[in-house]
């Protein structure tokens, strides 16, 4: 992974607004347009309305006009490594490819790659919805 996808996953953790949980979360993606787009958990004060870092970067993404991820970098400061929840593995794959690489990060840089379907086994796939 590059240097500047981590340290733009890094830098996006400091926006997190998480004056609940207190647990930072950063997220980075390098989309197909070679852009990078990142986010960070936003709370809300009616908990189940809050967001992942995830999804932001992802929302950013899409409002750039990319549709692809080629590798997102997520890093939390807190854990050694976060490993993405159950839903930010079903939006990921929303937008991967099999050549999509998943950086788990610390402080110091990456601590594991993973691929789509590594993160996310068995996944809810349908030609019924296209
Ligand atoms: N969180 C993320 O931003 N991404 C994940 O994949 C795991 C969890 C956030 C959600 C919440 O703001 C905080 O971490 C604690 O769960």
């Amino acid at each position: 992974m590059s240097d500047d996808l981590f340290a733009a996953a890094r830098a996006a953790m400091a926006f997190a607004h998480v004056p609940y949980s207190k647990f930072p979360v950063g997220a980075a993606i390098r989309a197909e347009d070679g852009r990078i787009y990142a986010g960070a958990n936003i709370e809300n004060l009616s908990f189940p309305q809050g967001w992942c870092a995830e999804p932001t970067a992802i929302g950013q993404m899409i409002m750039g006009g990319a549709r692809k991820i080629v590798e997102i970098a997520v890093i939390a400061e807190k854990l050694p490594l976060c490993p993405p929840c159950g839903g930010c593995r079903q939006k990921i794959a929303e937008f991967a490819t099999p050549q999509t690489r998943i950086y788990l990060c610390d402080d110091t840089g990456v601590k594991k790659t993973m691929t789509m379907p590594e993160l996310l086994p068995f996944a809810f796939e349908t030609e019924i919805l296209g």
